[in-house]
């Protein structure tokens, strides 16, 4: 089974609309022979539509930052999927560990996301990971069983296989320092065999992406392991230069 790599650039609250242009610009030159290899980047709400038009033909596929589980409805401040699929976004990041930590991002609600982004056309990248705390107690496996047997719930067997899921330890997230390649790959073999609980075929094909300060100068070897096919990418995914460097390494 062979899966196709994925280098996902999430923006976090960075870039204004001019910027977006600017990066995407400079980006898609890089990257446009970069057969093989999927690519996203993941904008701010308001600079997604103007992504989406300038990457539109490129290899270069536009995600968002997160969405609502409802379609509609007195939910002041929030966007949802239906939104997000009219002006051709390909997909969404869900429970990125920021949102569960500063806007209480739920299990529950992950678990009416995720088959709602798959619903509208969008493609979840759902976000899993023990904090620093709960590695030390041991307790990293039983966080990520929670969070991937929570996320994955409601998702019909046979769209798991569409489903992209990040481990991203938050200890490594945005700190500088990034999980071992032995604990990189526990943990995503970890993941991968919790998606096989549910199907063994959908487990196989599944992409677990590690996630947690991939850099252009660590990303070859963290991508070469065996159950990481990929990565989503925080800082290093803001410089179009070090985004492609990232999106090479994946090439093999
Ligand atoms: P980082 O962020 O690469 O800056 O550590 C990763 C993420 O939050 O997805």
């Amino acid at each position: 089974m062979s899966r196709t790599p994925f280098i996902a650039g999430n923006w976090k609250m960075n870039k204004t609309i001019a910027e977006a242009e600017a990066f995407i610009a400079a980006l898609l030159p890089q990257v446009y022979d970069t057969e093989g290899v999927d690519v996203a980047i993941c904008p701010p709400y308001l600079a997604l539509a103007a992504m989406v038009d300038s990457a539109r033909g490129s290899r270069v596929g536009v995600y968002a930052q997160n969405m609502h589980e409802a379609d509609s409805g007195a939910f002041t401040g929030e966007v949802s999927a239906p939104m997000l699929a009219e002006i051709d976004v390909n997909g969404v990041v869900l429970g990125h560990s920021e949102r569960r930590q500063y806007f209480n991002e739920t299990d529950k609600a992950l678990q009416q996301k995720v088959p709602k982004a798959l619903d509208a056309g969008l493609l979840p990248i759902l976000c899993v990971g023990e904090t620093e705390e709960e590695r030390e107690r041991g307790d990293t496996e039983r966080k990520l069983r929670h969070q991937v047997q929570e996320g994955l719930d409601k998702v019909p067997i046979e769209r798991l296989p569409e489903v992209v899921i990040a481990y991203e330890p938050v200890w490594a997230i945005g700190t500088g320092l990034t999980a071992t390649p032995e604990q990189a790959q526990d943990a995503c073999g970890f993941v991968r065999a919790l998606v096989q609980g549910f199907d063994k075929e959908a487990g196989t094909a599944v992409r677990v992406l590690y996630g947690g300060s991939l850099k252009p100068d660590n990303a070859a070897e963290l991508l070469a392991l065996p159950d990481i096919d990929g990565a989503l990418v925080g800082g290093a995914s803001l410089q179009a230069d070090s985004f492609a460097a990232i999106v090479e390494a994946a090439r093999g």
